[in-house]
């Protein structure tokens, strides 16, 4: 099964708060204390065209559809869109591209103010393929125009995670919530380890971004009480010009 597959299985079977493949979470609002987290971060106003890439089922493009003036959710996940749209049929500044991140874009009639990219970037299958998507987007950017990619996997942090996870009560509550969740995903006939990614360092990615002149970048923590805190970070980049 590839990655478009699973996510187009994951779409289809999962309910509305699972569907994006949001491991260990077993909170219903998950979306909304990801989007307030994302939006300490990148404020986003009603003058704002926005690009939600790896969009989903359109759970955080909600929130995004509510302040801003329009939001193109893409995503390579047909399924995926179809529950989107079903999601978002009564917001007016929505619409929906069904694109492969690693093809070429289509060409807009405008670039985009903002593009929040919420874990997606680790079903790449490799480091250089971020490298050339950044390139594809600095592209259709304004300059000044905000790159938000979240939900960033670290390996570092996950290792630095599984050193806390050595006290038994920590290591049990992950181990608890880690099968919960993945029996609701059997129970839907839904395997997690079908789907494929990639894991980054800090390091690979700055060395990826050292070859873009026009940008400055920074790294953010997640808020604490996010499912993947513990061993992800967010990066959001600047187009300078
Ligand atoms: C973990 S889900 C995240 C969905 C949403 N951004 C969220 O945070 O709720 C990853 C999404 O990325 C999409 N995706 C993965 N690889 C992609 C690719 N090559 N092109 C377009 N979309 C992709 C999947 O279809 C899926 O909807």
């Amino acid at each position: 099964m590839n990655n478009e597959e699973f996510f187009n299985k994951l779409a289809d079977k999962a309910g509305d708060w699972m569907g994006s493949g949001r491991y260990f979470t077993l909170k219903t609002d998950c979306y909304k204390s990801i989007f307030h987290d994302i939006i300490n971060k990148i404020p986003i106003d009603d003058r704002d065209i926005v690009l939600d890439l790896g969009g989903g089922t359109g759970g955080i493009t909600k929130y995004i559809a509510e302040r801003c003036k329009h939001v193109i959710l893409a995503d390579f996940a047909r399924t995926a869109i179809k529950k989107a749209e079903e999601r978002l049929k009564d917001y007016q500044n929505v619409s929906f591209l069904l694109l492969d991140i690693n093809d070429n874009f289509p060409s807009f009639e405008f670039k985009f103010d903002k593009i929040i990219c919420y874990s997606v970037i680790h079903n790449l299958n490799n480091h250089e393929e971020f490298g050339k998507l950044i390139a594809k987007l600095l592209k259709i950017t304004e300059p000044q125009g905000l790159i938000f990619f979240g939900d960033i996997p670290l390996s570092e942090k996950y290792m630095a995670n599984l050193e806390t996870r050595k006290f038994f009560l920590m290591d049990s509550m992950y181990i608890i919530r880690k099968n919960i969740s993945n029996f609701i995903y059997f129970i839907k006939g839904i395997n997690g380890r079908e789907v494929k990614g990639i894991s980054y360092t800090k390091d690979i990615i700055k060395n990826i971004l050292s070859s873009f002149a026009n940008i400055d970048y920074i790294f953010f923590e997640q808020d604490k009480r996010l499912p993947f805190a513990n061993s992800r970070e967010d990066l959001i980049i600047r187009k300078i010009l």
